[in-house]
């Protein structure tokens, strides 16, 4: 599959490099320029381009930057990508830390649906809450006992289809968690917020979680 990452950090880092190598075709963007990202396409055979760049024709585009710097992207940046493009949304919001108040967030708004707005797509949630070595450590292959699984969230069932599918292939099992609307189940501090766990587990997790927002991932 033709995949545009855009953000080259310890998430999409890693998933260039499990992407690439169950051969996949990957372009890969950060803010500072292709140039600064050579060493990650020599180490794995993606093409380090710009933003504008790695959405151009991709069939799957991966949003993996930090929340904050969502509204930096380019407006229309996805008119470029192929039609039926799949845009995977791995963000949280870390008022905290990182991102400084968003109203929006902070009144209830599910932290991928803000996403979609800025990005003028609809996305699916998936590995928000993986821990970015473990793309690269924990893949296993079926029925191992040690396999884990994440969830995925998104209102369009093709689109979630293609990205349970995808991970699957990189070795891991997924949990349907529902639509957008339900992603809360899935966010920072939740039960299922870097739980490693197999698919009964991680379907516990989802239920268990709380509508409120926690107050560390409050402004
Ligand atoms: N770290 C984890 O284990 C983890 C786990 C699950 C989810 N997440 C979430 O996934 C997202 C990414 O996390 P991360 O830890 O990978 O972040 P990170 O290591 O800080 O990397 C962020 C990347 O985004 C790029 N970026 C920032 N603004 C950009 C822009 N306007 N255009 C293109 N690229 C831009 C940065 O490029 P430059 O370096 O050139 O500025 C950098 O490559 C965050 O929302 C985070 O909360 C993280």
């Amino acid at each position: 599959m033709k995949i545009g990452i855009i953000g080259a950090g310890n998430i999409g880092g890693n998933l260039t490099r499990r992407l690439t190598a169950i051969g996949h075709d990957v372009s890969v963007a950060n803010s500072r320029g292709p140039h600064t990202l050579t060493a990650l396409a020599d180490e794995t055979g993606a093409t380090a381009v710009t933003a504008a760049e790695a959405v151009r024709g991709a069939e799957l585009v991966v949003v993996t930057v930090p929340l904050k710097n969502v509204p930096d992207l380019p407006s229309g940046l996805l008119d470029a990508a192929a039609d039926d493009v799949v845009v995977i949304d791995t963000n949280n919001y870390y008022p905290k830390e990182r991102d400084g108040r968003i109203d929006a967030i902070e009144d209830g708004m599910p932290e991928s649906r803000w996403t979609e707005q800025h990005l003028g797509h609809p996305v699916i949630k998936a590995f928000n809450g993986t821990y970015a070595d473990d793309i690269v450590d924990k893949p296993r292959p079926h029925g191992d006992p040690e396999r884990i699984a994440l969830p995925v969230a998104g209102d369009d069932a093709a689109a979630k289809k293609t990205v349970r599918d995808l991970i699957d292939a990189m070795g891991f099992d997924t949990v349907d968690a529902g639509g957008i609307d339900d992603s809360w189940r899935q966010q920072p501090d939740t039960p299922v917020y870097g739980l490693r766990a197999g698919t009964e587990e991680v379907a516990k997790a989802l239920a268990a979680a709380s509508p409120e927002r926690p107050q560390n991932f409050r402004a």
